[in-house]
């Protein structure tokens, strides 16, 4: 056999909220040649609490890359053509660990943690007037269980270990990709201790206007400086992998998953926007040079700096905590399930809620609400109902809560889109994508190739300086074929529904009191 020769490929590892992938691409294509995909444990020690191991997360890392590389040689391609590799992680995920003896000091906090709602609610009340959105003008973001700051502060004072080891300056604090980057550049031997800009925008400690750590923030939530990463942008050499098959290859792009998808799906004009599909959902408007402040519940957060000397792209966000995260718990905690495939079918075969509305505010509701105490809900049951009414209900949450923070941004920009394009795991379930284009009442539009976020996070490596071997102007890529989902009921029909929907989040809201 021979070997077929390839121009430059290029790499990403995309770790995310539920899996681990490594993913190669043709850099002249985007073609996507060969990867591999490992589910990551979550564990929840306590209510809603919800962690990650540290070093499961890097071992799943350097599974993939090996599965992914002998999967290539099988195919006859040489693994040697692999010029540069990018990072796309889970955003907000917080670790702190001993840059002494390399250990992680504790679990990854992951950001759908609601461990610190009393410390976020008691932050809130000291503010003037009660507001919650006190650190927006610097941040962006309302203060939230959501972000990095509070949980790291909460390990700081919760965890001896990390305690010891931040005031005898052995701690290093990261989210995912930093804690990646560290590792696979040598770690407690030389290891790069750096973050990029789009990921440490979701700390809640980065000033989204002069694109630094601020110090202000810092003293504010009380987290000594000497323990945060550089940032960098999101397209440049940070360092070269130490060990493995990849061993020399620079690890050049860097993004939050997010980012990486509006990346991926060349939403690189002010006004474009992608909304993804994986643990939770989110929907990402690209806003050009600026960052533009919400009035709708919105977050502005970096979309992308892609190379030292380029300017910064902010986007709106709106998030979502809980899509993929619902099927998974269908399957886990409810077993209505055996698998995140069937849900389509069980729910396909009604084709109704019949009147069931379910919330699955388990984390609280993100945008455009961020009410941490806000939680599931299931409306509207009768003896009629079953498991299978409840997988459709489940389906429409996800397209409702798209709905919501479509509206938001509409309503933000004042130029509503007209179609959505959207990508992420969730899109392969056909009935899902048609759902939602009867929700929103717009089409929907799905990339034929579903790893936009890993070819976002490919791309920012290829095209960083020292690298070059993709520029990022989507001529360069093949033409980019997508599946369109036409909404097919009246409006009228979808306004009704979404309507008892809002009826419902108002229920999971206040059931308290
Ligand atoms: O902000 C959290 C987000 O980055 C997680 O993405 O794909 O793991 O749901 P995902």
């Amino acid at each position: 056999s021979h070997r077929i020769t390839f121009g430059p490929l290029v790499a990403a590892i995309d770790q995310g909220t539920s899996s681990t992938r490594f993913l190669v691409f043709n850099s002249k294509t985007a073609e996507l040649l060969s990867h591999h995909q490992v589910e990551i444990k979550q564990s929840f020690p306590k209510e809603g609490w919800v962690e990650e191991d540290p070093k499961e997360i890097l071992q799943s890392v350097y599974e993939c890359m090996e599965r992914t590389c002998e999967k290539l040689t099988q195919l006859n391609i040489d693994i040697s053509n692999i010029k540069a590799i990018g990072v796309t992680n889970q955003r907000e995920t917080t670790l702190v660990w001993d840059k002494e003896t390399g250990e992680p000091l504790y679990n990854a906090i992951v950001w759908l943690d609601l461990r610190t709602q009393s410390t976020v609610e008691s932050l809130i009340n000291k503010t003037p007037g009660r507001n919650k959105n006190h650190l927006k003008h610097k941040t962006g973001l309302p203060i939230s269980t959501y972000f990095s700051a509070v949980k790291l502060r909460w390990l700081m004072d919760n965890v001896d270990e990390v305690h010891e080891a931040v005031v005898s300056h052995r701690a290093m604090f990261g989210t995912v990709d930093s804690w990646l980057i560290w590792c696979l550049t040598g770690g407690k031997s030389g290891g790069v201790h750096c973050t990029d800009v789009t990921n440490a925008s979701r700390t809640m400690l980065f000033n989204i206007h002069t694109m630094n750590w601020d110090p202000e923030l810092c003293k504010y939530f009380g987290i000594p400086m000497e323990i945060l990463p550089s940032v960098r942008s999101s397209s440049e050499i940070y360092g070269l992998m130490k060990s493995g098959a990849l061993s020399g290859i620079p690890i050049s792009g860097c993004l939050g998953d997010q980012s990486a998808a509006l990346v991926g799906q060349m939403c690189f004009q002010d006004g474009q926007a992608k909304n993804t599909y994986g643990t939770g959902c989110f929907l990402l408007r690209n806003t050009g040079a600026k960052p533009v402040m919400s009035d709708h519940g919105l977050l502005t957060t970096v979309a992308y700096k892609l190379g030292r000397d380029k300017p910064a792209c902010y986007a709106l966000e709106g998030s979502v905590a809980i899509a993929g995260a619902v099927v998974r718990w269908l399957k886990d905690n409810l077993g209505i399930i055996g698998s995140s495939e069937e849900l389509e079918k069980l729910a396909a075969s009604v084709g109704t809620s019949y009147g069931c509305y379910f919330v699955p505010a388990f984390s609280g509701l993100y945008a455009p609400y961020w009410e941490p105490s806000a939680r599931g809900i299931i409306c509207g049951l009768t003896q009629f109902t079953n498991r299978s009414h409840l997988a459709f209900a489940a389906l429409e949450a996800v397209c409702f809560q798209t709905r919501e923070i479509l509206d938001a941004m509409n309503q933000d920009s004042g130029i509503p889109l007209t179609q959505l394009q959207v990508d992420g795991g969730m899109t392969s379930n056909r009935l899902l994508m048609q759902l939602q284009a009867d929700i929103l009442c717009i089409p929907v539009v799905k990339p034929s190739m579903p790893e936009t976020t890993a070819l976002g996070a490919a791309m920012a490596a290829g095209a960083a300086e020292g690298v070059s071997v993709w520029s990022l102007s989507p001529e360069d890529l093949s033409e980019v074929t997508s599946e369109k989902f036409e909404p097919q009921i009246n409006p009228e029909e979808s306004e009704f529904r979404y309507a008892r929907w809002k009826k419902a989040v108002e229920k999971s809201m206040n059931w308290e009191t």
